[in-house]
């Protein structure tokens, strides 16, 4: 049984106004969540105000991405030791927009993800395949080069501490999710990968999210898919009670397949 997780992925979005807000809202609307877990992701300038308002409460703190070393001359970079030190257990990695945008490599991902549990974070693997990818034909080979560069050389028991994130690229933002179908198909790839690369037991431990458009009217259906272990939840983690809802969604199934 993989209890299912959600992680809200905040983005470049809120002021210390706007998150203290916002975080309170989803602790007051979780107080016992059961049968899930909850991470918070806000942005880094936000993290010690969302960890006040979380507390010791059961919805924990992550960050969006971290650099690869503990200290050093890196301008605007943030560490992991940083990122632990105000309260982050959790830490995205090789989210898309950070590909695209500040154009990380799997190489680069690669180092982070050492450094990240090298200071006991758990980190989200992100990956995913691009519109023309998956036109192409090629969703499994670019997901699989992405897992495969990700957990190079990684021993098997460090990859146990990982959480994968199946996030196609044309879903994000765009209102357009992928079907239970289409993610569980990637996920039952990926978990293959898995059994490859550490073992069949770690592979069955394994969460893996599904991110892309999920929100509180599709929630249920993705993570009811068996291969499916909970979400990473942009935009629709920016208003509590949809991000509430889509949380009680995954718990719901969690408990069901408990049964
Ligand atoms: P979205 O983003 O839910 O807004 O599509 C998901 C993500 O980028 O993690």
């Amino acid at each position: 049984m993989r209890t299912p997780l959600i992680v809200g992925n905040w983005k470049m979005h809120g002021t210390l106004g706007e998150a203290r807000a916002l975080a309170g809202a989803v602790r007051d609307g979780l107080k016992r969540p059961r049968g899930v877990e909850v991470v918070l992701c806000p942005s880094f300038t936000a993290l010690a105000a969302v960890a006040e308002v979380l507390g010791t409460g059961p919805i924990q703190l992550g960050a969006q991405t971290c650099h690869h070393e503990a200290a050093g001359a890196h301008t605007g970079e943030v560490s992991p030791a940083m990122l632990v030190d105000v309260g982050c257990r959790w830490v995205l990695l090789g989210h898309s927009e950070r590909r695209k945008e500040i154009g990380e490599s799997d190489g680069l991902i690669y180092q982070k993800l050492r450094a990240a549990l090298a200071h006991k974070l758990r980190p989200v693997l992100c990956v995913g395949e691009t519109a023309e990818e998956r036109r192409q034909g090629l969703t499994f080979p670019t997901v699989e080069g992405q897992l495969r560069a990700g957990l190079a050389g990684l021993a098997v028991d460090a990859i146990g501490g990982i959480v994968l994130a199946y996030e196609p690229v044309w879903a994000i933002g765009t209102g357009v999710n992928a079907t239970p179908g289409q993610a569980g198909e990637v996920h039952g790839y990926l978990r293959g990968l898995l059994s490859e690369l550490a073992s069949k037991e770690i592979a069955q431990k394994t969460r893996i999210l599904y991110g892309g458009s999920v929100k509180a009217d599709n929630a249920g259906d993705l993570v009811a898919e068996p291969e499916i272990d909970g979400a990473l939840v942009g935009g629709a983690s920016l208003n509590a009670p949809g991000f509430i809802a889509i949380v009680k969604q995954a718990a719901r199934v969690g408990a069901a397949s408990k049964e």
